[in-house]
């Protein structure tokens, strides 16, 4: 065996990742920096190894300690696996919209992993960085990571990621194109690039099209680690330090589907099997590259690998469960049923509405002859403004407000939210109609929301599905 393929523990595999170049339309040069091939499988382990050495350093973790963290999955799996190899415990917590293998890698490395609802404004006492917080404070001997606002999240792209793609381009880079969750990877690498180059080198963040950073609203989406989520009802919306916007020149935002598609392509054109926010980077790194000379370099980071969304991503029905996919359209689909109330915008309730104004609602859509059941959830809606799957918390019915009222459970100025009925089903638009048909028929409610995007387009009840079927059904 080569001497240079031994190493002392597996913390001398970490980083040191190859660039693989990209077969691309137009006349630039595209390599993918795959970070997958890091040890724990993804970028996050450069910044797990860096944080621990640094509070090892400066006293705050010691031996016997606890390393905890909030995290998308990636930066707790680094930790983890440092925290394992020196000794340390590990406390993780997560949202519940964290893939599942995330999760279960977590718990391989030996981290105690703590599950909290996705989607809390960031006040809110289970918000995973507010908990964490709390548990490191309780937790004898804890130590919280904080990769949002740890300097040496940037910094050890600064001093790994960056060098390594200066050497392994010989100084040819001209882009760097990233995704932004923390910011430490663009910041970090972004900075320590145009440094060596003398200001030479683009830096572009690639972000879901709804993130904040690139000027979206801060609606939910998709993509995993990617991005900056708002809720509507945060009070003060707060960037992570790690994030420096000034080393970014400019920012592609990318529609969910659109990263989605380029990464299933990729794994089937290319063999590389990468992540959602790859996808988000690879597309923007396309729309770089088509905009830039036969003499440019595009470098484009994969933060992590598809084999940790095989439940998501690559799962067909995850994708058309979500609207993502178009489905068989050979047989009737949910897209084929009129959408019920036949409206363009999707009827929907903010929770914040008061119980008389939805009565009102409620009551006009059954003199119309529709079904008076909305669904209802925290954003704001409008044509422009179409709520994401993960909004749709709850709905209301007509009779079932009128018997609150009657009852003395409900008065005319409560708000919605204390009056909640449980969420509709929700169906992708590319569906079988028949399958959609079998789940309706078993569900409370006879309406169900279509998606398209992950974003509710329409309403459809059974009736409006059986009329797409042969009459025997
Ligand atoms: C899969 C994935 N993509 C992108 C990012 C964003 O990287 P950064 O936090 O360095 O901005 C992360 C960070 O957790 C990640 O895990």
């Amino acid at each position: 065996m080569d001497a240079m393929d031994v190493y002392e523990s597996a913390l001398g595999l970490i980083g040191g990742t190859p660039l693989v170049r990209l077969r691309t339309e137009g006349a630039a040069t595209v390599y993918a920096k795959l970070e997958y091939l890091s040890i724990g499988g993804s970028a996050k382990d450069r910044i797990g190894l860096r944080m621990v050495e640094q509070a090892e350093k400066d006293g705050l973790l010691r031996p016997g300690g606890t390393v905890v963290e909030a995290t998308s999955g990636n930066t707790g799996i680094g930790l983890a696996l440092v925290a394992a190899e020196k000794g340390y415990r590990s406390l993780v917590v997560v949202t519940d919209r964290v893939s599942e293998e995330k999760v279960n890698t977590l718990r391989a490395f030996g981290a105690e992993v703590v599950v909290k609802p996705g989607g809390l404004p960031r006040q809110h006492p289970d918000h995973p960085m507010s908990f964490a917080a709390r548990l490191a404070d309780s937790t004898p001997g804890g130590w919280l990571a904080n990769q949002y606002d740890n300097a040496a999240n940037p910094e050890a792209h600064y001093l790994t990621t960056g060098p390594e793609i200066w050497r392994q381009t010989r100084g040819r880079v001209t882009h760097l194109v990233s995704c932004i969750g923390t910011g430490g990877t663009i910041s970090g690498a972004g900075r320590y690039l145009k440094e060596v180059s003398d200001g030479g080198v683009q830096v572009i963040g690639a972000d879901p099209a709804s993130s904040v950073y690139g000027g979206g609203d801060g609606r939910p989406y998709f993509i995993e680690a990617a991005g900056h989520f708002l809720h509507p009802d945060t009070e003060q919306d707060v960037w992570p330090r790690s994030y420096h916007p000034d080393v970014v020149d400019r920012i592609v935002p990318v529609a969910d589907r659109q990263a989605l598609h380029t990464v299933r392509q990729l794994a089937r054109d290319q063999g590389l099997l990468a992540g959602g926010s790859s996808g988000t980077a690879l597309a923007a790194a396309h729309q770089v590259a088509a905009g830039a000379g036969a003499d440019a370099v595009v470098v484009v980071i994969l933060p992590d690998s598809g084999r940790q969304y095989l439940t998501k991503y690559f799962n067909d029905t995850w994708m058309l469960r979500l609207g993502f996919l178009d489905g068989d359209a050979s047989g009737p689909r949910v897209a084929d049923a009129a959408p019920e109330g036949g409206a363009s915008a999707l009827p929907y309730l903010n929770i914040r509405t008061p119980v008389g104004d939805a009565l009102d609602v409620l009551r006009a859509r059954k003199l119309a002859g529709v079904e008076s059941v909305l669904p209802a959830g925290p954003c704001p809606a409008g044509p422009d403004r179409r709520p994401t799957a993960p909004e749709l918390t709850g709905s209301v019915t007509l009779a079932g407000l009128e018997a609150a009222l009657r009852d003395g459970v409900a008065a005319l100025d409560d708000p919605l939210a204390d009056h909640l009925d449980p969420p509709l089903a929700q169906f992708g638009y590319g569906e079988p109609a028949q399958e959609a048909l079998g789940t309706l028929t078993r569900h409370l409610r006879d309406t169900a929301v279509v998606l398209r995007d992950g974003c509710a387009e329409a309403l459809v009840t059974s009736a409006g599905l059986r009329a797409l079927l042969p009459t025997d059904h």
